[in-house]
């Protein structure tokens, strides 16, 4: 049977974790606490998509500005901008709402009722993907645009129609979720293909990182909590194991 294309993922000791990367087209939800990395995990996964895999990527943020990701990118000595320059990266300002003159208000191109919000976003995302021929995707994050939502069912709809679209482009995508802890488990862990969790967690005196893949359809990958290091140069895993 002929091997699915492996899609590294840019994380030093991710990718043997989950047999050699993400399967080419599939979803994945990346879901943390707050200062988890998540949004690392998402820059680092584009970065090195754009640079050593000839992998262009889009980054949407619907939560922190494009500003404040492009100085994140920087702050880990990745050349943003050279990125941007060659096509290679497109960064989408998709937050809920605009500033205009110093005034805040909704973004009502966006944003104009329950159902819409998806539609318009994969719409917008479509476009972008085509436009550099992009591979991979972040959305950063999902949660605030299921926030938008009272109905779950449109949630469910709205997302299970941006999944269809993206995978039909081949793009393989990190979707970034907020909910960790709640009762309700939001509608991207059900509708992913993958779930890759990043802890945060107090460990005496300090703050100790980890990562644990909680599934990953079609893929053998390890069950463990792996610790992880967030320094300057970005993400990596500590101790990886292969998968047996
Ligand atoms: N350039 C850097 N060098 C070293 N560590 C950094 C750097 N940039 C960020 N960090 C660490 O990463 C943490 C935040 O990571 P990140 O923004 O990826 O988390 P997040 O899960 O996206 O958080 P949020 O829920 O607030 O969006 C910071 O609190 C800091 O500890
Ligand atoms: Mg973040």
């Amino acid at each position: 049977m002929e091997q699915p294309h492996k899609v590294r993922t840019g994380i030093p000791g991710f990718d043997s974790i989950i047999s050699g990367g993400f399967r080419q087209g599939r979803t994945i939800v990346l879901s943390g606490t707050p200062g988890s990395g998540k949004t690392t995990f998402g820059m680092q996964f584009l970065y090195y998509g754009a640079k050593d895999f000839d992998e262009p990527g889009v980054f949407v943020t619907l939560s922190q500005s494009p500003k404040e990701i492009r100085n994140g990118f920087e702050s880990f000595g990745w050349n943003v901008q050279k990125l941007i320059d060659d096509d290679k990266l497109i960064i989408i300002d998709a937050r809920p709402f605009k500033m205009e003159d110093g005034f805040i208000s909704l973004d009502e191109s966006l944003y104009r009722g329950e159902n819409l919000p998806f539609m318009h976003l994969t719409q917008l995302i479509l476009s972008s993907l085509k436009r550099i021929n992009a591979k991979r995707l972040v959305i950063d994050s999902l949660t605030v645009l299921a926030m938008q939502y009272t109905n779950y069912f449109y949630i469910r709809q709205g997302l299970q129609g941006m999944v269809y679209a993206l995978e039909d482009q081949h793009c393989t995508s990190l979707l970034i979720s907020e909910n960790i802890g709640d009762e309700k488990i939001p509608a991207e862990w059900h509708v992913a293909s993958g779930i890759v969790l990043l802890h945060h967690i107090r460990k005496e005196d300090t703050m100790e990182r980890a990562i644990q893949v909680i599934k990953m359809r079609g893929t053998r990958h390890g069950e463990q909590i792996f610790p992880i290091k967030l320094s300057e140069s970005g993400l990596q895993i500590m101790h990886p194991r292969l998968v047996p």
